[in-house]
């Protein structure tokens, strides 16, 4: 008995930062008993050069008949071509789309000894907590048609931002979940006055908000709450948008909590209640210009991995486990470059993963 983990570490700082999360879950299941079995595969440029894709079928095969998959980050200078279309990054859009990770959830959160490590003044971001929850097989990434060709005027190219009414309402359902255990709030965002899409995505998601009563759904447009985002953070609780105003203000949000190198995801294949099929990785990407030199933050995969034990495994009161120990670790003063400040204790990525397996093995519980 026990759960299978898949791990696809990646390119640039995507294995060195793994590594660390993995340690993680090892020290999670020692401490609690659980039985964790990992399996890993090439994923990304490192699969690209060593099997001439960026995601095999095996891999996807893997992937399949685990109960959770743990990612580094993939991509690089190695693979930028923007000439061939066999990219990294398909793995992802690969493992997106055929697992069904429909719902990409990225919480965001300003920790209160971080606040000065954030570009914006300390009384904005002070008690932010925002989840994001992105619409990640659809819209604009997967609408057809999708093609380049040539015309007698010169070459031409097009993207179709495309949805359906069973896309929409599956995923605004994860963000009223989501919502009923936080303050109950989702704004969902859309372009309503230009695009049609947005149009029925606005309807879609105003009925579904029906069948949660206890939840309060409101609706703002992008470019407002780009602005918003950032003069006002505090307001918001659950955020649910497309795949490509995510993919934005998930960036953005980043800002609010300091580095990129403290902030999950989990993309998910079905509602965040028991235990769902998801993909777990940190947001930033491969950072090749720092990859080996083991200064890489690895909170985010760390916590990305709390994140794995909440929604694959439904082990939650684990994932608070993790959650606690980095809080822990970031009060006692503990940090990488990226979120090091005069005064405090600066660590490599792997003295940071020792320091969070520490606090777990003392956990009570
Ligand atoms: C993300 C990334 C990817 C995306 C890239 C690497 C294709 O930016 O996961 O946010 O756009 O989805
Ligand atoms: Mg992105």
């Amino acid at each position: 008995m026990g759960y299978r983990i898949a791990v696809l570490r990646g390119d640039g700082i995507g294995p060195e930062v793994t590594a660390e999360a993995q340690k993680v879950l090892e020290a999670v299941a020692g401490r609690f008993q659980h039985g964790l079995h990992f399996e890993e595969a090439p994923v990304g440029g490192a699969a690209l050069d060593t099997m001439g894709t960026p995601m095999a079928d095996e891999t996807l095969t893997l992937c399949q008949g685990s109960d959770a998959i743990l990612l580094g980050a993939v991509g690089g200078p190695k693979w930028d071509d923007a000439r061939t279309d066999l990219r990294p990054e398909q793995a992802l859009f690969r493992l997106r789309k055929e697992l069904n990770l429909f719902a990409n959830i990225r919480p965001v959160m300003s920790y209160p000894m971080l606040v000065d490590k954030s570009p914006l003044r300390p009384e904005i971001v002070t008690g932010a907590d925002i989840i994001f929850v992105r619409e990640l097989t659809g819209g604009l990434y997967f609408g057809q048609p999708k093609k380049r060709w040539e015309t007698p005027q010169g070459r031409r190219a097009v993207d179709s931002e495309e949805y359906s009414e069973h896309e929409i309402a599956r995923v605004v359902r994860v963000a009223c979940e989501l919502a009923r255990n936080r303050r109950r709030m989702v704004v969902s965002v859309d372009k309503f006055n230009a695009l049609i899409s947005s149009r029925l995505w606005r309807q879609v998601a105003t009925e579904v908000a029906e069948e949660y009563p206890d939840v309060d759904l409101s609706h703002m447009l992008a470019d407002t709450f780009s602005m918003q985002l950032i003069m006002n953070p505090t307001r918001f609780d659950v955020v649910v948008t497309t795949n490509m105003f995510g993919d934005i203000f998930t960036d953005e949000a980043a800002v609010l909590a300091g580095s990129m190198g403290l902030l999950p995801s989990a993309s998910l294949s079905g509602l965040p209640t028991g235990r769902t099929l998801g993909l777990y990785e940190p947001i930033h990407g491969s950072a090749p210009d720092i990859a080996g030199e083991g200064i890489a933050n690895p909170l985010a995969a760390i916590l990305s991995a709390a994140l794995l034990l909440r929604y694959s495994l439904d082990l939650e009161f684990e994932a608070q486990a993790i959650e606690v120990a980095v809080t822990s670790v970031l009060e006692d003063g503990y940090r990488t470059s990226d979120i090091y400040s005069e005064g405090t204790k600066r660590v490599t990525t792997q003295e940071m993963g020792d320091l969070i397996v520490a606090k777990i093995r003392a956990a009570k519980g």
